[in-house]
């Protein structure tokens, strides 16, 4: 993750979750919303993904999508299974809670790619026990925290991130 940035190898960062409908979809969503607002586009490549296939291909949760709404970030994600692969793929993998971290962990059988695995709250100025928490069998109220814990951790990590990007004369 300390690598140096450039328009010719963008950073490569994947949220993940446990359906890809929810969480992920959000973080991607913030974080991307983030990186546009800077004009930073060309040097991130933004994805999510879910450790689960209950979801594969549906868009995110109405309820994620009606809360991002209301912060003018539109979701556009379809949901996709977390691969082996995907380990080699990506320079930063977040999960959101401590069972998706595991299970990533788990998918890294040779422990070489641990480095870029870590949990999104580990970005977070006010981590409390390191998850966000899932929103899904829940109201309204879980779905805005969700957003708020989101919003928080993916300004500390661009941020973060922001340090490692080398512009162009151009630029
Ligand atoms: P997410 O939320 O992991 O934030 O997308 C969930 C979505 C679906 C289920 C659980 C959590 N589910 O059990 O189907």
């Amino acid at each position: 993750m300390n690598r140096k940035i450039t328009k010719d190898n963008p950073f490569k960062i994947s949220f993940v979750c446990l359906g890809n409908i929810c969480r992920s979809p959000t973080a991607e969503g913030i974080f991307e919303h983030l990186v546009n607002q800077k004009g930073l586009q060309s040097y991130f490549y933004i994805d999510s993904a879910g450790t689960s296939a209950y979801h594969i291909g549906e868009p995110a949760n109405s309820k994620s999508q009606w809360t991002a709404n209301q912060h003018g970030i539109k979701l556009h994600s379809r949901a996709r299974r977390f691969e082996a692969g995907d380990l080699e793929d990506f320079d930063l993998i977040l999960a959101m809670d401590h069972e998706n971290l595991r299970n990533l962990k788990r998918l890294d059988r040779n422990g070489e790619h641990s480095e870029k695995i870590k949990l999104m709250r580990d970005f977070d100025p006010q981590p409390e026990d390191g998850e966000v928490p899932d929103p899904y069998y829940g109201g309204m109220d879980g779905f805005q925290n969700v957003f708020d814990v989101l919003k928080r951790s993916s300004e500390a990590l661009l941020k973060e991130l922001e340090k490692n990007i080398e512009k162009e004369k151009a630029d």
